[in-house]
């Protein structure tokens, strides 16, 4: 009887760690940011080499990542948005040429979304994808087109401006706070190693890398289409 009762308690005991693992939901596995979260963005990709390499060491560190990626290139390297997420990563838009929204009329900002948009959806099945708009540049149709939340960024690493990863894991880390959105981009070498290297840092610091869409679910907050969003801090 008493080894009876002793399956039941071991059966309990295992239902409540798997509901418990489970109901992490969508903070992946061992990314619980003591000091907070922080979602990396990387803009313009995909890359042959370059984003292949950032994935492999994001795998290694359970980091995840958002990629704004550019329409024309998606076709180039669908197996690295298969992959992307595949291993738990966020994808977005950034318009299909690279072109800034502002000041273009309605039906052009929305040829740009939608032939992004159905290129990923093709790839990857219906998703609401979010818009990081090339420079940051947006104005009231840009707003009214998006089709889905518009996110800026917190942290500008100007990657592109100099190539110099000690400077730009520098100036992701430097002063980051719970909520951050830092910029980067994987078209360079030197922005994969500094932005694995801020990972390391962050995490030694008891950040979890996380994606945007994430941080928006720690914070218990829906975004809304059309509103931009440069950071998600706690407590608003
Ligand atoms: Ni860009």
């Amino acid at each position: 009887m008493k080894r009876v009762v002793l399956y039941f308690l071991g059966g309990v005991a295992l239902c409540i760690g798997v509901f418990l693992w489970d109901s992490q939901g969508a903070v992946p596995a061992g990314a619980v940011g003591t000091a907070g979260y922080v979602a990396l963005t990387f803009d313009d990709g995909p890359w042959p080499g370059t984003t292949r390499v950032l994935l492999d060491g994001l795998k290694e560190r359970e980091a995840k990542a958002t990629f704004f990626v550019i329409g024309k290139q998606i076709a180039t390297r669908p197996e690295l948005i298969q992959r992307m997420v595949q291993e738990g990563h966020q994808i977005g838009l950034h318009t299909w040429d690279h072109v800034a929204l502002r000041g273009l009329g309605a039906g052009e900002v929305s040829r740009q979304l939608e032939k992004s948009r159905a290129a990923l959806v093709e790839l990857v099945g219906e998703q609401d994808f979010m818009l990081r708009p090339p420079y940051g540049f947006v104005d009231e149709t840009v707003k009214q087109c998006a089709g889905g939340p518009i996110i800026c960024w917190s942290v500008d690493t100007e990657d592109w401006r100099d190539e110099d990863v000690a400077r730009i894991v520098k100036a992701a880390v430097e002063d980051v706070r719970d909520g951050d959105i830092i910029l980067m981009h994987d078209i360079f070498r030197s922005s994969v190693d500094a932005a694995l290297e801020c990972v390391d840092e962050l995490q030694r610091r008891g950040f979890a890398l996380v994606t945007v869409e994430e941080l928006f679910t720690l914070r218990g907050r829906e975004p809304a289409a059309g509103e931009v969003y440069r950071k998600v801090p706690p407590g608003e």
